[in-house]
């Protein structure tokens, strides 16, 4: 493509370092789509006829199905995505196709290629947040019955619905959706460096807002970056997509590590199914989580390509420099991991792998363990008109005398209360239970059942958008 300034070919050496091809191919769909936008606004300024164009469109139609049906030959040498698929429409179709990059360069073409590409994938994983938020709520419809503690510092706190706690998943997914770019047609991503050229601009007065409609699929809304140099340097689109899914696989790791606390001997709340887990080859015993860690496991990687991300940025004079193809690899890995995560961690919330042990639940309730009918006391006095605070040192006076006595809170009588506190009435006994104290958070974000299954609905509501 540049021969005419070189006598020599690169080292194979450096062929094999600088090529991008065997990655950036992924980007062939939205090349084609901007060159075929650029062509079009070359055929309206008069740079191409008619018949050029029609030219380059056949072109552009060979080339797509030569690609899907993985006859096209992909060539090293060539470079990148962008000049491998410029070179065959040449081969195809000849001066029409010599004609294409008039006043456009890799830089503002690899720009845009990668923005509207980041668009469509970050479409898909905000479908994948919607699916796996899907998943969860099915499994919060089957659990609004089932109390399990809720932790602080991972000792028992308070109970909860099972429902309410695997909201906060869903609650989480709703925060991933919000940063993704493009979410409500917002942010950065919605601007088009198209026609920004190597990076002052365009000699030959392509519109550069015409371009922006027709390659960002914002309609009305897509709108030309407005300084050429950054247009073509700006990689916060990346960035932003990259932090989604950093922010999103985090999330992820939090749920992730739940389910292998819940599936452990110790909590026992969940069994999880045959297929999200593994056996061991020496302990026949075993049911690994293996999905749950890989996916915790994975959150490092993702994080550590925004770090890259960041670091190859900071340094880069203006403009466009080589060290910019780095931020693909980043990218396309970051996002890989992010679906595949998101589409196995909706099979572990499936009917068949996420099954509850309710019984088991039931047992550790029974025991009593952690004393979390200790609030129900405690808010009880503040009924009765005592001070919160003077509530909160009998309350902790009856769990001092609880323990002392290796009893439960269910084992109380009117004696035990007496003696511990005048205040503490003998009726205060019927209200000791956990479903009552579940049922006194009646607030908008809270775990008892009205206030579930409103809330649940709205989710739901929201992930069907
Ligand atoms: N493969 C290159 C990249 O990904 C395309 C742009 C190359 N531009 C250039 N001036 N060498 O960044």
């Amino acid at each position: 493509m540049w021969s005419g300034r070189f006598s020599g070919k690169p080292d194979k050496l450096m062929q094999e370092f600088s090529q991008s091809v065997s990655f950036d191919q992924r980007l062939w769909k939205e090349d084609i789509q901007g060159s075929l936008a650029y062509a079009a606004e070359l055929q309206r300024i008069g740079i191409l006829d008619e018949k050029e164009l029609a030219d380059i469109k056949t072109g552009f139609a060979t080339i797509t199905k030569e690609i899907e049906s993985g006859k096209f030959e992909w060539k090293v040498e060539l470079e990148d995505v962008h000049m491998n698929i410029e070179a065959r429409l040449t081969e195809l179709i000849g001066d029409a196709g010599k004609k294409l990059h008039t006043g456009r360069s890799r830089n503002d073409q690899v720009a845009t290629d990668f923005r509207m590409w980041c668009v469509n994938r970050s479409a898909e994983i905000q479908s994948a947040t919607a699916e796996l938020g899907l998943a969860i709520t099915e499994r919060a419809e089957e659990t609004i019955d089932v109390i399990i503690p809720a932790y602080t510092h991972l000792q028992r706190a308070m109970p909860v619905r099972m429902a309410h706690h695997l909201l906060a998943y869903v609650s989480l997914m709703y925060h991933s959706r919000y940063s993704l770019p493009g979410y409500n047609f917002g942010g950065e991503i919605r601007y088009s460096p198209l026609g920004s050229g190597a990076c002052t601009g365009n000699s030959f007065g392509v519109d550069m807002k015409r371009l922006a409609n027709d390659v960002l699929p914002y309609g009305a809304r897509g709108a030309p970056m407005l300084n050429s140099m950054d247009a073509v340097s700006n990689r916060d689109f990346a960035l932003d997509l990259i932090f989604a899914c950093a922010k999103c696989m985090t999330h992820l790791s939090r749920i992730s590590e739940d389910m292998i606390l819940w599936s452990s001997s110790e909590f026992g709340f969940v069994t999880l199914g045959d297929a999200v887990t593994t056996g061991s080859s020496i302990m026949p015993q075993k049911r690994n989580p293996d999905a749950c860690e890989l996916v915790r496991g994975k959150t490092g990687r993702v994080v550590g390509h925004l770090m890259a991300l960041f670091t190859t940025l900071k340094g880069l004079p203006m403009t466009y420099n080589r060290d910019l193809q780095e931020d693909k690899e980043a990218v396309f890995d970051a996002t890989d991991q992010t679906l595949a995560c998101l589409r196995v961690m909706a099979l572990v919330f499936s009917k068949e792998n996420f099954k509850v042990n309710r019984e088991r639940i039931q047992q550790q309730l029974d025991s009593g363990a952690g004393y979390m009918e200790a609030m129900n006391v405690a808010d009880w006095l503040v009924l009765q008109g005592v001070p919160f605070r003077d509530g909160h040192d009998i309350t902790g006076r009856l769990v001092k005398y609880v323990e002392s006595k290796g009893m439960r809170f269910a084992d109380l009588t009117a004696e035990d209360l007496k003696a511990v506190d005048e205040r503490l009435k003998p009726e205060l006994l019927n209200e000791l239970s956990l479903e009552a104290l579940v049922e006194r958070k009646q607030v908008y974000a809270g775990t008892a059942r009205a206030q579930v299954e409103a809330r649940l609905k709205e989710l739901k509501d929201w992930l069907k958008e």
